[in-house]
């Protein structure tokens, strides 16, 4: 069976933005706002993606071969702009070093993940990946939709995180499609329970890993105990709310007929566009958008 109809608009084009952040000046070791628990969770959010991105890369093209052609130009672009996103993260992730955080712990609780994952079957690795890159685009969203996520962060730094959603939102169907490829042949009920047990499975670790690398971190700045979680929580749960606030999304994924775009959110990618040139920044417009 070839036939096979991928929900990704027709007229999306992936172009990868290869840009460069923060290379001229020092990131401030608080680059958020000054605030421990900000900087925090996006550094351990940070330290993942070098690691991270290359496995999801690996897991995506052992299927490329045989896609239709659209998805498998798809793929080659998704390449291009995760491993982008990668040299930028790990240059980031370098600056935040360089400002005295440790990251190795967070990196090898990384490495201990992807070596579980690897020992599973390819389709497992394809079925994680689209977990986690659900994750990312919901996540960047957000991030774009609500200027709030942002506020008071270090100008340079805030541009990498923009720039990084923007591109997540443009290929969060390609980890999808390439489910739907290479499990076309199977049943619905046993495609939907495998999605839907690998996304659980993956969520747990990423709630326990990301919450847990973030009060590392505020360790290291000397906030500890009931103090850091209660910090940390709220900031994530209560104001600005990032993980409450990409609840309802996250949920979707296990209805049926979901795709990740069914949400066409390329509004929020014309925004950034169009900041990026040299417009003035797309705050204003971006939370009418939302
Ligand atoms: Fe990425
Ligand atoms: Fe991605």
């Amino acid at each position: 069976m070839n036939a096979i109809t991928l929900p990704t608009p027709t007229d999306l084009t992936i172009t990868p933005r290869d840009r460069r952040f923060g290379r001229d000046s020092a990131t401030p070791r608080l680059w958020h706002g000054g605030r421990v628990e900000a900087t925090a969770i996006y550094n351990a959010l940070s330290s993942t993606f070098p690691i991270g991105e290359a496995y999801f890369v690996e897991s995506v093209r052992a299927f490329r071969a045989g896609t239709p052609p659209k998805l498998n130009e798809e793929i080659k672009a998704f390449t291009t702009q995760e491993v982008i996103h990668s040299r930028e993260h790990d240059a980031f992730n370098k600056r935040a070093t360089d400002a005295g955080y440790d990251l190795t712990k967070l990196e090898a609780r990384v490495e201990q993940r992807m070596a579980i994952a690897r020992a599973r079957a390819p389709i497992a690795n394809v079925a994680a990946t689209m977990a986690l890159e659900h994750f990312t685009a919901i996540l960047a969203h957000q991030l774009l939709a609500n200027p709030r996520h942002l506020e008071g962060a270090d100008p340079e730094a805030a541009a990498l995180w923009r720039w990084h959603s923007c591109e997540e939102i443009e290929h969060k169907g390609v980890a999808y499609d390439t489910w739907l490829w290479a499990t076309r042949d199977w049943p619905r009920f046993k495609r939907w329970k495998v999605k839907a047990k690998i996304m659980l499975y993956v969520t747990r670790n990423f709630l326990v890993d990301r919450t847990g690398g973030a009060l590392e971190l505020m360790r290291q700045d000397g906030v500890t105990g009931f103090r850091a979680w209660r910090l940390l929580l709220t900031y994530l749960w209560v104001r600005p709310a990032m993980f409450r606030k990409i609840a309802g999304a996250w949920f979707k994924y296990f209805l049926p007929g979901f795709h990740p775009w069914n949400e066409d959110d390329r509004h929020l990618l014309a925004a950034y566009d169009a900041g990026a040139k040299g417009a003035p920044e797309p705050k204003r417009k971006v939370r009418r958008a939302a």
